[in-house]
């Protein structure tokens, strides 16, 4: 079943789906692979992390013991949805980046639904299979009319820039911003408040910075979920570029970097080897104990998080965290000129 028939089946109106042609897809994993792998500091970019596959490991890894955020910032989302609705002006129109399965978002929804019955919701996420979830997770909020959108975030922000009938609230929750370098995060921030008009508001998720001792278990966790995520890449790359790379032969290592106040995990080869990537003809060196950076994990500040939503053009308005402060969610608004 593809995107566009999964997203009827739920019976979710599918006016703004856009899917990703294949080809385009394939140029992006090739041109990652050219540019991240045949080159001395290995990297892969997160985004790849997140095929089907992975985004349903993704989704296991949130109900993880270990992993503290999802459930945190559900609990900040049901104590303080109300606040956080009227604080951003019962919007008309909510859009979600990075929806995934919309399980906290209906939270929001639900508290909105209840004072602006006209309400749209624009989840938009790489992966067509989380939009699906995220249309069953809403199908019984009549009310709320679900326009899914398969883009990647900023470069495919083009479609905010039609008029939302009334204000908008984009949403960034679980931490995703987290998963970008600093200046990457507020060129995001940037590309999404030139989308927005003047009072729009902005509510992003947070993990605070905190103890390594907690955070290492949270991207190491004893059963080996993060782990299968993390290697779950090189799967992808096996399948659609034809490469040869054999998960045993990489380790699963996860890094805390002080200085830069974030997670670092990394695939770490086993033993010297060279890999062939057949579609593209190429093949890749690695030594033993070489890593490959698969994705980083910012944790930040208040101070930290105040900061790149002035950088990227908004003024920060209300915060809320749990009882161990251990997350945050942030309101921010566009300002009236
Ligand atoms: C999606 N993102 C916020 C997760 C995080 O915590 O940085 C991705 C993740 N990677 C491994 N575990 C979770």
């Amino acid at each position: 079943m593809n995107a566009e028939t999964a997203l009827r089946n739920s019976a979710v109106p599918a006016g703004l789906l856009q899917s990703r042609a294949p080809r385009d897809t394939f140029a992006a994993v090739a041109d990652a692979v050219c540019t991240g792998l045949l080159r001395k500091r290995k990297r892969l970019p997160p985004w790849l992390l997140y095929d089907d596959e992975g985004s349903a490991l993704f989704e296991e890894i949130t109900r993880l013991p270990t992993y503290y955020l999802t459930r945190t910032e559900r609990a900040i989302l049901l104590a303080h949805a109300d606040a956080m609705v009227e604080a951003a002006g019962l919007p008309r129109e909510v859009v979600e980046l990075g929806a995934g399965s919309a399980s906290k978002t209906r939270i929001l929804l639900a508290a909105l639904s209840r004072r602006q019955p006209r309400l749209r919701y624009v989840p938009v996420d790489v992966s067509p299979s989380a939009l699906s979830q995220a249309a069953i997770q809403l199908r019984d909020l009549s009310l709320v009319d679900v326009r899914p959108a398969v883009a990647r975030y900023p470069e495919e922000l083009g479609f905010l820039r039609r008029p939302a009938g009334g204000r908008r609230l984009v949403m960034f929750l679980g931490s995703n911003v987290g998963n970008y370098d600093p200046p990457r995060a507020v060129d995001l921030l940037a590309a999404v408040r030139r989308q927005l008009a003047p009072g729009d508001g902005f509510l992003m998720g947070v993990d605070r910075r905190k103890s390594p001792a907690l955070l290492l278990p949270t991207y190491d966790d004893n059963l080996g979920v993060t782990e299968r995520f993390s290697k779950n890449v090189l799967t992808r790359l096996n399948r659609e570029l034809g490469a040869h790379f054999a998960l045993d032969r990489f380790r699963h290592v996860v890094t805390w970097n002080a200085r830069a106040s974030r997670i670092d995990l990394y695939l770490e080869s086993a033993s010297a080897q060279r890999v062939a990537v057949d579609a593209l003809g190429v093949k890749v060196d690695l030594a033993a104990g070489e890593r490959i950076h698969t994705e980083s994990s910012y944790k930040l500040t208040d101070a930290r998080v105040r900061q790149l939503l002035e950088r990227g053009g908004f003024v920060p308005e209300a915060s809320w965290t749990d009882e161990r402060r251990l997350y945050g969610v942030h309101l921010a608004r566009v300002p009236l000129d």
